[in-house]
């Protein structure tokens, strides 16, 4: 029989901790609540936003599947940012932090008070990556829940999404829109709680729970007001009190296989390049051996098999109508392209799961199409590398149709300087705009260039003009759009030493990201190169840009020991 408490008895346990005890007896514990495994339930919640709004209620459901398991749950709130308030803003620079901030609050929280498992309940873009950092590094039998995405949102009659908001912004400044249209997008962009509506950071990693199998199979695509979300809370609650029993830990259940799982389903998605970020950072945290190369691997040989916005037409409502992750997961089985034998929190594979999961016999070519018949012969993401982007570069090549782009680089050392030159006019068809010191350590943070694209977009250029840079990009980003340029400019990257009018070539069949310069050129550059002072000295930005790593290793935090 298995010491389920473990942990808990070493704080709770025996005479000497009577004065713990006392603690819990005065928050309403009885002593039989506090023999049970006691298992901490960490929602990422606030009323910042729609995102989270409603993972507190979601909690305390889960709460009631611990206890109806023989566990005793302790609720938990851990702050977070949602990404679409903070996005083009100084603000921006605290979301990639936030997913630290995320796993060492869980961190912090459960270790401190010696539970013995976890439920996580996690919503907006970094709070599904940071819950599942902190699972991987805590390793106790947890289960994580993605909370859901808001019903679609309409404008006059057609579905829309908070991208459409963003590139109403860019229509509006070319005047191809009134200002009762935009504030018409505004008041009906959202209808409900719940993430972002299209195939965006939040509902990509949301995806990924399921195929990692940390989460219950079919937990993702529900939207956060649907009825099977209280039941899946409840069933989450259980299954982490089954977990325990089994003895079954994250790192028996994220392994290098279910890393290629989750792999595989992103790019057959066409997914968010975020998750290239958030599964190396992951893996970091699970001590898999994970790099950029897998997911250029595992691109080649996948088919985008769904149609979601931004690269496509549907909303993730759209795929929980047709079956969800589950439907797409089965589609790549069939296939042969999934490891049907990685271990899941239940127990059982993935295989097996698949097996028995009911889906809706619904037509569903419309948004997930056969690997036969697919929308790409290959993966939604791609890797790039070259003089421009020595350690790697990403690029979402499905939501864009163009493979190259060759042009003259017009060059901005932040987002705001970028925005203010494509709301004056002044970025030209066939321009490369380069936005550096916006990488982990420059900005910090690597903020997401969404008001950029969206208005280069807006403006009708999105296809005429690419954008490079060693920041992020949102999900809801489409265009010629590369990320993630490693080295970043803070630490001398090329991108650092790259001029106006310098020639950039993208050759995304090629994999290539090169500035037209000769070695001897790009080495005299960077001889005279000197690096910016901080834009932080103090606190929380200050403190992430001195431990941060390269992004292309997932920017994870590396503390100097
Ligand atoms: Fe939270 Fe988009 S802003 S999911």
């Amino acid at each position: 029989m298995k010491d389920l408490k473990a942990r808990s008895n070493l704080v709770y346990g025996g005479i000497e901790k009577a004065p713990n005890r006392a603690f819990l007896k005065a928050v309403g514990l009885s002593d039989s609540d506090i023999s049970k495994p006691l298992v901490g339930v960490a929602t990422t919640w606030g009323e910042m936003g729609p995102c989270n709004i409603h993972t507190l209620a979601l909690g305390n459901v889960a709460k009631e599947g611990v206890r109806a398991a023989g566990g005793t749950p302790r609720l938990f709130a851990i702050p977070l940012v949602i990404d679409g308030i903070a996005m083009g803003s100084e603000g921006m620079k605290y979301s990639l932090v936030s997913r630290e901030v995320v796993a060492n609050s869980v961190e912090m929280v459960v270790n401190a008070h010696g539970y013995d498992g976890i439920v996580a309940i996690s919503g907006c873009d970094k709070t599904t990556p940071g819950l599942l950092m902190a699972l991987a590094r805590i390793n106790i039998p947890s289960v994580i829940m993605y909370s859901g995405t808001t019903l679609p949102g309409n404008f006059k009659g057609k579905p829309i999404t908070i991208q459409d908001v963003y590139e109403a912004v860019g229509a509006y400044s070319k005047g191809k829109l009134t200002a009762e249209d935009l504030r018409l997008m505004e008041d009906n962009a959202i209808p409900t709680a719940g993430t972002c509506g299209g195939l965006y950071t939040a509902n990509t990693m949301g995806m990924t729970t399921e195929a990692l199998g940390m989460a219950l199979l079919g937990s993702s695509a529900p939207p956060a007001v649907d009825g099977s979300r209280t039941n899946y809370a409840y069933e989450t609650g259980r299954a982490v009190m089954r977990a325990m029993e089994l003895g079954i830990k994250p790192r028996d259940v994220m392994t290098f296989e279910a890393f290629e799982n989750a792999i595989t389903l992103v790019q057959a998605s066409g997914g968010s390049t975020n998750a290239v970020l958030h599964l190396l950072a992951v893996a970091h945290e699970a001590g898999v051996k994970l790099t950029l190369d897998d997911f250029e691997r595992i691109g080649k040989k996948t088919p985008e098999i769904v149609s979601m916005k931004p690269g496509g037409e549907y909303t993730m409502y759209d795929l929980y109508k047709v079956g969800g992750v589950p439907l797409v997961l089965k589609k790549l089985a069939d296939a042969g392209l999934l490891h049907l034998d990685a271990l899941t929190v239940t127990g059982r594979t993935l295989g097996q799961e698949l097996a028995e999961y009911r889906l809706p016999n619904v037509p569903h070519d419309h948004i997930v199409k056969d690997p036969k018949n697919p929308r790409l012969p290959y993966g939604g993401i791609k890797i790039l590398k070259g003089t421009l982007a020595p350690e790697g570069a990403v690029i979402k090549v499905s939501a864009t149709s163009v493979r190259k782009h060759r042009g003259p680089a017009m060059v901005f050392d932040s987002e705001e300087e970028a925005f203010r030159a494509v709301m004056e006019g002044k970025i030209k068809e066939g321009d490369v705009v380069i936005i550096r010191y916006e990488g982990p350590k420059g900005g910090p943070g690597m903020r997401e260039m969404l008001a950029v694209t969206a208005a280069i977009s807006g403006q009708g250029l999105g296809e005429k003009v690419a954008l490079v840079t060693d920041g992020r990009f949102s999900g809801a980003t489409r265009g010629i759009s590369v990320g993630h340029v490693a080295p970043e400019a803070a630490v001398g990257g090329p991108i650092a030493l790259v001029q106006n009018g310098d020639v950039i070539n993208i050759d995304v069949d090629a994999g290539r990201i090169d500035v037209e310069l000769s070695e001897q050129e790009l080495k005299k550059r960077a001889e005279s190169w000197k690096p910016k002072p901080p834009r932080y000295t103090t606190g929380l930005l200050a403190q992430y840009a001195s431990l941060v790593s390269s992004s292309a290793e997932g920017a994870v935090l590396k503390p100097r020991l």
